[in-house]
């Protein structure tokens, strides 16, 4: 007799589907927990390659990645690194410092050594190296000793530190060399009372965020200071707005934007993405804390200041600010087909931006933007405001016309006492855009080249006061393209 299958009872179901779940979750923590320990099987040959190699092995090793990896020291096995080029011993809480062994790594052009916080002064080894760029970020240096700064030192890194002061004849000699130098988000309330005229090179300086009551009037005159923020310090907080253009933008809670959905772009200090408000489209910049150019208050203000003119005057213009627990800036949306002018420099670089060196720009093309861009600067400075960062990487341009945008106020900062020292500064900025237009131009435009290379050289004058202002640029300008 057949006898009819019974159905399975619902509990029977449910406990073999129980023991599925239960079978392929063993399966993949068992193919997890292989992955986690070849991950941590790699990590720990990253981390001990110096104990682990021959010196052989070692001697062919030039880029050496040591971050995170728990270390308390380097190993001595160092020494025999001649090929070195570049270390990274980042992200260690427990180092403290760095061995001897490694002068004996004269290849030795890059090491950082950031977020390291038992390293309470830069080893002294340093001072003993060939080492250019070098990056203590986010430490627990409080001073600085002169002779532990490595002597060809281009660019230094010692962003976010508790240095107190930097006022020792001894240590701004050690920094001649020094193209780039930064040193915002310290406790620095004495800084070069003397000295500062060693920095013959330096072209770029941080000082954001900062204890300084004065800027010493040497910093003014050095003849290669190009880009300078020295926003968040007292002397500069003290700056009443005192402008009577100034405009009181409205402040807007987070509530008030719709989102929709596209990202315009992200720069150092924040993203950007479209919204709607009050029935239009904006861009929208939401800023987070800290930089190492400034703080989100500081920008906040200077976005106040610009106001919501700056379109019609050739920079980001905006509308209304996010002052909430997101702080931000809503602006007007720029045209459409717009570009980076060129690319950021990079660490080889170090102060000077990146361009597409096949591209060949025409008369007009020039003309427009360079017409533009002193557009831009005049009216901030006529606001009182320095861009501190004016560079081509912060500006969009329309590459059909040469029409342009200056954006970024991320290191600019309310000039106060320091009007026209500031603007001459910036001046310098803007004479090696208008080196770099000159570099692009059509070759058959050979009168106009050697117009606009006067026009930088002067812009760019070591003698910091003979520099023109942005208004006799502007007038000069009105010359050169009759
Ligand atoms: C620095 O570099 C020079 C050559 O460029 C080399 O002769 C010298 O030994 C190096 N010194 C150190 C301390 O690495
Ligand atoms: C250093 O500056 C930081 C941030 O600006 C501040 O929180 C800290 O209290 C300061 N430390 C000293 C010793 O002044
Ligand atoms: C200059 O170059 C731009 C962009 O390549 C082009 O659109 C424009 O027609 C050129 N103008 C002249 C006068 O050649």
């Amino acid at each position: 007799m057949l006898r009819r299958r019974q159905p399975r009872p619902p509990c029977a179901t449910f406990k073999i589907i129980l023991g599925a779940i239960f079978i392929s979750i063993f399966f993949y923590m068992i193919s997890y927990q292989n992955d986690f320990d070849q991950l941590h099987t790699t990590e720990k040959i990253r981390c001990s390659i110096l104990e682990g190699s021959s010196e052989d092995e070692i001697s062919q090793l030039e880029d050496l990645n040591l971050k995170d990896c728990n270390l308390r020291s380097i190993s001595s096995k160092i020494q025999h690194a001649t090929n070195l080029r570049k270390l990274d011993v980042s992200g260690n809480k427990y180092l403290s410092t760095l061995p001897e062994e490694l002068s004996f790594c004269t290849k030795l052009d890059i090491l950082f050594a950031s977020s390291c916080p038992s390293m309470k002064q830069l080893p002294q080894v340093l001072g003993r190296t060939n080492i250019t760029r070098l990056g203590l970020r986010s430490g627990s240096l409080t001073s600085i000793d002169p002779n532990s700064i490595p002597p060809n030192v281009v660019h230094l890194i010692l962003t976010n530190n508790q240095i107190k002061e930097i006022d020792n004849d001894e240590i701004f000699l050690k920094l001649q060399n020094v193209r780039k130098l930064m040193l915002s988000h310290n406790n620095i309330s004495k800084f070069g009372s003397k000295g500062l005229e060693h920095m013959k090179s330096l072209e770029l300086l941080r000082l954001a965020g900062n204890d300084l009551n004065d800027i010493p009037s040497q910093l003014w005159d050095l003849p290669k200071l190009t880009w300078l923020t020295i926003s968040g310090n007292p002397v500069i907080n003290e700056v009443k707005v005192q402008n009577k253009d100034v405009e009181n933008l409205p402040s807007i809670p987070f509530n008030d934007l719709s989102p929709l959905g596209k990202n315009l772009g992200e720069g150092a200090s924040g993203k950007v993405s479209l919204y709607k408000w009050n029935g239009k489209e904006v861009a929208v910049k939401i800023i987070h804390g800290v930089t190492s150019d400034g703080k989100a208050e500081d920008e906040l203000a200077i976005y106040n200041t610009v106001g919501s003119s700056g379109v019609e005057n050739r920079v980001v213009g905006c509308l209304a600010l996010l002052d909430d627990k997101k702080k931000g800036i809503i602006m007007e949306p720029l045209p459409k087909n717009l570009d980076d002018f060129a690319l950021p420099p990079t660490i080889e670089e170090v102060t000077a931006d990146r361009w597409d060196k096949k591209e060949v720009f025409n008369a007009s093309f020039v003309q427009n933007a360079l017409t533009d861009a002193v557009s831009a600067l005049h009216f901030l400075h006529s606001r009182g405001i320095s861009h501190g960062d004016f560079y081509a990487h912060n500006i969009k341009v329309d590459r059909r016309t040469g029409r342009l945008y200056l954006l970024d106020f991320g290191a600019s900062y309310l000039k106060g006492p320091y009007s026209l020292k500031a603007e001459m500064i910036e001046v310098r900025a803007y004479g090696i855009l208008v080196d770099e237009l000159t570099t692009l131009l059509d070759s058959k435009e050979g009168e106009l080249r050697s117009k606009l290379k006067k026009l930088s050289l002067e812009c760019t004058n070591p003698i910091v006061n003979a520099r023109p202002t942005f208004s006799d640029i502007r007038s000069k300008l009105d010359v050169i393209f009759i």
